[in-house]
């Protein structure tokens, strides 16, 4: 399949009209939102959700995200409640994903067979514009082959999928950089089944009680008991092995420099000079949850261009900021962590 790609600050409303089309008539168009690229097709067609499936490479029991322009477009397929709107209020548009009941419209392949659909109303222009445009919610993951960092710009995309899909619309680095924040409702809050930008103090001061699932911070529980099946599968990974290293900046640097292998290190801003003999890739302020979360992504792709056959990463603090940035680089790192602090 020819694969058409579009430069959006560069493009006139008709390729919206065009990637609409594409999307009503059962085809797939990756687009861009705040968090990462995603990987649209019309949720009301089970033939556009395993088109989504083949693509990515992906299993089928692991449930889409659906995507609306608006938070009451969600009445269409799913059963709301007043703490949704609660929510939607304050963070959509955004990158929250709530969980509620379907309707019967939503076919069970986009829910991977679950009674429950996930409802995200993106904030990002262009991914707004490609909804109103398609006038069908689009079922989306990300736009990666399945296992891949998530894609945070045209090109990751254009990596993974030129050739599979009809259109990648590119509308430069995404403002996020990890995937949204999916919660499931609870008589007195929710739960966060995968955290992200929106971070559990935040939903706190609108829902009450906020509960984190176990396999948020240890992704062995999540094969036992799969509540957001998509944690249980291992993410993220650059092709040479990732292992995290827990211990202060002096231990980390010393550590790396008595190294003896190619290695490559994801370094904090701060300490780039630190290391003698590794690759060193910037990940960001130590500081910053944000910057480092925009990183992220395009970090672990980029060492897949360089010759090194391990990396080293920080482990992340297990704190609200940073619960998504540890979420993901521990599934990256398949949960391998050096300790040297005594
Ligand atoms: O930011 C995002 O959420 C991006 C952009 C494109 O919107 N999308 C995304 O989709 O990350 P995906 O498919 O890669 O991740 C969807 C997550 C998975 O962890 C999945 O298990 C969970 O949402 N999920 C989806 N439907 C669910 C459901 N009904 N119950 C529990 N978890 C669900
Ligand atoms: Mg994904």
């Amino acid at each position: 399949m020819k694969t058409e790609y579009y430069l959006l600050s560069e493009c006139e409303d008709n390729v919206f009209e065009r990637a609409g089309q594409i999307i009503r008539e059962g085809g797939l168009v990756a687009f861009p939102t705040e968090t990462v690229y995603g990987l649209g097709g019309d949720a009301y067609d089970p033939t556009a959700a395993e088109r989504i499936f083949a693509a990515k490479g992906r299993p089928s029991d692991n449930p889409l995200i659906v995507h609306v322009a608006r938070p009451s477009d969600a009445e269409s397929f799913a059963v709301t409640n007043d703490t949704y709107y609660k929510l939607a209020e304050h963070f959509m548009p955004g990158p929250l994903t709530v969980i509620l009941e379907k309707k019967d419209n939503i076919p069970k392949s986009v829910t991977g067979g679950l009674d429950t659909v996930a409802v995200r109303c993106p904030s990002n222009v262009y991914a707004r514009r490609l909804i109103e445009a398609a006038g069908v919610p689009i079922a989306a993951p990300s736009a990666n082959i399945s296992g891949k960092p998530s894609p945070t710009n045209g090109r990751h995309v254009y990596e993974d999928m030129e050739g599979k899909i009809a259109m990648i619309l590119d509308g430069g680095d995404c403002a996020i950089g990890v995937e949204s924040t999916v919660i499931r409702l609870e008589e007195d809050g929710c739960t966060i089944l995968r955290p992200g930008e929106v971070i559990a103090r935040e939903l706190a001061r609108v829902v009450g009680n906020v509960y984190v699932a176990e396999a948020v911070t240890d992704p062995a529980a999540a094969g036992e008991n799969p509540q957001s099946p998509g944690m249980k599968y291992r993410h993220y990974a650059p092709k040479a092995k990732l292992v995290l290293v827990d211990g202060t900046d002096e231990e980390f640097a010393g550590f790396i420099n008595e190294y003896s292998g190619r290695c490559a290190v994801l370094s904090y801003s701060e300490n780039l000079g630190d290391y003698k003999n590794a690759l060193v890739l910037d990940a960001g302020s130590r500081e910053s949850a944000h910057e480092q979360m925009k990183k992220l992504f395009s970090v672990l792709r980029s060492c897949d261009e360089i010759d090194c056959e391990i990396i080293f990463a920080h482990l992340p603090p297990k704190t609200d900021d940073f619960l998504a940035l540890y979420n993901r680089i521990i599934r990256a790192a398949g949960s391998e962590v050096i300790y040297l602090a005594k």
